[in-house]
């Protein structure tokens, strides 16, 4: 899988290999990105391909801009055309990958907070194995950053090196997901995706000050969990042997779309296998991203057939 063949730059339709920025630009030398990932999903019977949610990982871009104290942020409709116009012209009909990243491209101090520049691109993406399989995962030493120190609520560039941290060091431990705990030992997120429990038939998840991002899936997990599958839903401070206590685990995330987790710590979560309401929760989810049913129209964006 690699990215295709054009990105959009600063509002320019340019090919992979022209989508340069500079070596001493501000991100290079300090990580001052602020990015999104999204996905879009190709419905191959209406022959359109919709991005999910895109309005609000567009708000989320521009709350990091602003947190970051950029010169300038961008208007919302031009980050959709820039996104829009950059998966025409790759003709993308099939389930994808989109990346944005804003960031401050002067080469100056730290302080710097200008010129900005954006750049889009895309790569087509099937859904992984993980989600039929499930993954077993372990706590990881390393700490969530915490709100005051790296925000976690701003997806900054720069933030990611903690979840690069506990994820490696996971992987070489023969694990294929990590969870971190918050500086007072409560379960947080996954290193690219926020968390559920399940016990006694509610969803649990951490709260929003459990120094997770504000994930955009996390908030469709919550919202169709008690509009459509009937699902009490408690957002609060969750121990980590709770993990090891519930029937059910998984993950969400735009990257990790609904991944069941089997095991924390290599130990079974249920009977380890991906439980049953996980398994609703996926389906009901993979059914509205990609439009086939027709609940919150507002959260697909039609890539081929606009107005
Ligand atoms: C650290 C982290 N948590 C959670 C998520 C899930 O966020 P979202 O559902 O908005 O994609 C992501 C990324 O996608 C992430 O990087």
């Amino acid at each position: 899988m690699s990215t295709c063949e054009f990105m959009c730059l600063n509002g320019e339709i340019v090919p992979y290999k022209d989508a340069k920025i500079h070596a001493f630009s501000a991100v290079v030398k300090y990580g001052l990105g602020v990015f999104e990932g999204l996905r879009g999903y190709w419905n191959a019977v209406r022959k359109e391909l919709y991005v999910f949610r895109l309005a609000e990982h567009i708000e989320r871009l521009r709350f990091g801009m602003k947190v970051m104290r950029y010169d300038s942020i961008y208007e919302a409709a031009y980050l959709e055309d820039c996104l829009i116009r950059m998966l025409r012209v790759n003709d993308m009909r099939e389930n994808c990958h989109i990346r944005m990243i804003a960031y401050v491209d002067g080469d100056d101090e730290l302080t710097v907070t200008g010129p900005v520049g954006l750049v889009i691109g895309t790569l087509k993406r099937p859904h992984r194995k993980s989600i039929e399989t499930g993954i077993g995962m372990t706590v990881s030493s390393w700490q969530r950053i915490a709100d005051n120190a790296l925000p976690p609520r701003v997806k900054c560039t720069a933030n990611y090196v903690n979840n690069r941290a506990a994820e490696l060091h996971a992987k070489l431990d023969g694990y294929e997901g990590v969870l971190m705990l918050t500086a007072d030992g409560k379960l947080s997120e996954a290193s690219g995706a926020c968390v559920f429990l399940v016990r006694q038939g509610r969803l649990i998840t951490p709260d929003v000050g459990s120094d997770i991002l504000e994930s955009i899936t996390r908030d469709t997990m919550i919202v169709t969990a008690r509009e459509a599958l009937g699902l009490p839903v408690d957002e609060r401070r969750v121990d980590r042997t709770e993990l090891y206590a519930a029937d059910e685990v998984f993950l969400c995330g735009s990257g990790q779309e609904v991944t069941p987790v089997i095991a924390v710590d290599r130990l079974a979560i249920g009977n380890g296998k991906p439980g049953p309401i996980t398994r609703r929760v996926q389906d009901h989810y993979f059914k509205l991203v990609k439009g086939e049913i027709a609940d919150h129209s507002d959260w697909r964006t039609a890539v081929w057939h606009r107005n």
